[in-house]
């Protein structure tokens, strides 16, 4: 069964504030999600594997800790996954980035990719599905069943806002996936959209409209 965290940190919970608001503009939205990134990062991250290891100081010999090493590769879903990526590489620079664009054929409903660029070792990484919004669910669905067809074994799923709706999908198709979320919203509009939300992520991060 997925576990689904609601990082509830103040700096994450107040900058979502901030991103939420429609009167924040784009240089301040996207200066302000690379931040709750890199914030919600941290969070994430703390599962990771220590190994004891040795360091000389100054004064003596410390026994100290250092990550084990483990792989890392990042997976925005276009586009605005893209927004979450650089704050999350600035505290895991060592990371690879994939990309998964897709978009769901209004007639079939299949989900069609457009794009996809993964590293070639995604079996062997623990992988991070980046997208803002978790809306219906359908594009993070997607998208973590295109890489578990290409051989991911060990996916997380970050989203800065998340419908129930969409958090149910995940759950029940993909039960080993675990969530970090910023928040749990209400549910959806006519149109989609996460109430309360904060708009289309897109949109705001690259000041299209
Ligand atoms: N995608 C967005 O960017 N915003 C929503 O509210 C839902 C999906």
């Amino acid at each position: 069964m997925s576990r689904v965290f609601v990082l509830d940190h103040p700096l994450i919970q107040h900058k979502l504030t901030k991103i939420r608001d429609k009167n924040t503009g784009t240089k301040e939205f996207r200066e302000l999600v690379d931040e709750v990134a890199m914030l919600m990062a941290f969070e994430i991250t703390r599962d990771l594997p220590l190994m004891d290891v040795e360091t000389e100081t100054p004064v003596t010999v410390a026994k100290t800790k250092e990550l084990v090493g483990k792989k890392i590769g990042l997976i925005p879903i276009l586009r605005a996954g893209l927004g979450m990526v650089e704050g999350v590489r600035k505290l895991i620079p060592a990371a690879k980035v994939g990309h998964v664009g897709l978009y769901r054929d209004p007639k079939t409903l299949k989900p069609v990719e457009y794009y996809i660029k993964l590293p070639s070792d995604i079996s062997d990484r623990e992988l991070i599905v980046i997208d803002p919004m978790l809306a219906t669910g359908g594009s993070a669905n997607d998208a973590i069943h295109s890489l578990k067809k290409r051989g991911a074994k060990n996916i997380k799923l970050m989203c800065l806002v998340a419908a129930p709706e969409g958090v149910d999908v995940i759950k029940e198709d993909h039960p080993d996936v675990d969530i970090y979320l910023g928040a749990i919203d209400d549910g959806l509009d006519e149109n989609g959209y996460i109430i309360p939300g904060l708009g289309d992520a897109g949109d705001r991060l690259f000041g299209t409209k």
